[in-house]
């Protein structure tokens, strides 16, 4: 899929405006992902890309980015 380009590898977004997924309980996600494909969350981007996607190809997704280690943001 080509989330990675945008939301990253690991869900850790390539830049700000991208939200970082990487972390994030699987429940939200699958709420957030489900309200782009029925329109009740609007996103240019986002809602396009939801449309194909049945109810188990949205929860792979979120359970793969819910499974990547948050990114904390400590100073070195
Ligand atoms: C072109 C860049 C781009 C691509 C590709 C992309 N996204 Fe997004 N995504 C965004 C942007 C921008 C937002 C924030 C939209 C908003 O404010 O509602 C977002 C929001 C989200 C959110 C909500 C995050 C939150 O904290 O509320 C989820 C979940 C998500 N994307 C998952 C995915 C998945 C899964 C894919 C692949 C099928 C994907 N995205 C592909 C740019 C992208």
């Amino acid at each position: 899929v080509t989330c990675v380009a945008c939301h990253g590898q690991e869900g850790i977004a390539a830049a700000p405006q991208w939200p970082n997924l990487a972390g994030q309980h699987a429940s939200y996600l699958t709420v957030a992902l489900e309200q782009y494909k029925d329109g009740s969350r609007v996103d240019l981007v986002m809602n396009p890309l939801m449309l194909p996607l049945d109810d188990a190809a949205i929860e792979e997704l979120a359970a793969f980015f819910a499974s990547q280690p948050h990114l904390h943001n400590t100073a070195q």
